[in-house]
């Protein structure tokens, strides 16, 4: 359906869990975040109860998130029921990889049709400074299942200056061989990493000059792409801070305990946990037509948002 602003809405994000066995430097405190209760978190039917309902209101692409989606208990069982939904045209998932050699093969036989795997370094020690109790193996071999069972697999790697910067034109060179997308994105200043020192914030476009090789094909999503001439994959840029695209946002997202937020940005929630039927339809509209007209950032440059983004889904 249509907000506002006319803007056509119709990609969901669903986190179905807040909690993470990794401890990504930008995205969690060292010490994990707290659970939250039991009761608060959306059950299976929930999840998929408010998928239909977003469904029958024109959305027609699904992605779920976290925290971590695999650690979830019935993650198979919410896949499959969304995957079955009339109107899901999509159904894609985002995860740090790690549990993917168990579970690959079953998303793909519950109908999720595509994956995005987080990796932001092919360095083993530094995925274990950036993840801070991460094996890169363990990633590397979710990769690796994601390649058996899927097509079109992304990854999905947050540009760090100072950490992950000197290795653009090694992860670059992945899609020499790889008919993989690999995305470059900006780092928020959202949660953990909002009081970061400036130099750790660098644009898209370090990519760029990092390989000049690269040369322009378009655009998808939110993400303008490139390739290197004869190179199997594309690089994506995804810039949220340097290249703002709330103009043409198309999505809403809801929490693991069912709040719905229509920007990640604003602190605004939409509690839809316990609503049914035309009421749980009637709520999601009205939060739709309702969506901010772009992210106001606050004055100091940070986002409005109260949770991080494990909090939110990623
Ligand atoms: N800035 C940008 N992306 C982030 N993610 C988490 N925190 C941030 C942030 N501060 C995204 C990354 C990661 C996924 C799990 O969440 O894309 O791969
Ligand atoms: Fe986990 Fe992803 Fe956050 Fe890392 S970025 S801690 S893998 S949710």
């Amino acid at each position: 359906m249509t907000d506002d602003y006319g803007r056509n809405i119709r990609y969901l994000r669903l986190s179905v869990t807040d909690l993470c066995p990794l401890r990504c430097i930008y995205c969690m405190p060292e010490q994990g975040v707290d659970k939250l209760e039991h009761g608060q978190i959306l059950t299976v039917e929930e999840c998929i109860e408010l998928c239909q309902a977003c469904a029958e209101l024109g959305i027609d692409k699904i992605r779920i998130t976290g925290g971590e989606p695999l650690i979830r208990r019935g993650i198979v069982d919410i896949c499959r029921g969304i995957g079955a939904l009339e109107g899901i045209r999509e159904l894609c998932l985002t995860t740090n990889g790690v549990l993917l050699p168990r579970y690959a093969r079953e998303l793909a036989e519950a109908g999720v049709s595509r994956l995005n795997i987080s990796l932001d370094t092919l360095d083993a020690e530094k995925y274990r400074r950036i993840t801070r109790v991460g094996e890169m193996g363990d990633a590397l071999a979710g990769l690796a299942a994601a390649e058996k069972y899927f097509k079109n697999t992304k990854i999905n790697c947050v540009l760090m200056g100072g950490i992950n910067d000197d290795e653009i034109p090694a992860l670059v060179d992945l899609t020499r061989e790889h008919a993989i997308d690999l995305r470059f994105i900006e780092l928020m200043p959202i949660g953990e990493c909002s009081g970061w020192d400036r130099g750790r914030f660098i644009g898209g476009d370090a990519v760029l000059a990092a390989v000049p090789e690269l040369e322009s094909c378009g655009s998808s999503g939110v993400s303008r792409m490139y390739r290197v001439p004869g190179w199997a994959g594309r690089v994506g840029l995804i810039s949220p801070m340097s290249h703002k695209f709330c103009a043409d946002c198309n999505r809403i997202r809801v929490t693991a305990d069912g709040k719905l937020k229509p920007c990640l940005h604003s602190a605004e929630e939409i509690p839809l946990q316990g609503l049914h039927g035309g009421e749980l339809r009637e709520a999601i509209a009205r939060a739709i037509r309702a969506k901010p007209v772009s992210h106001v950032m606050s004055e100091t440059g940070h986002s409005d948002s109260r949770r991080g983004m494990s909090g939110i889904g990623g």
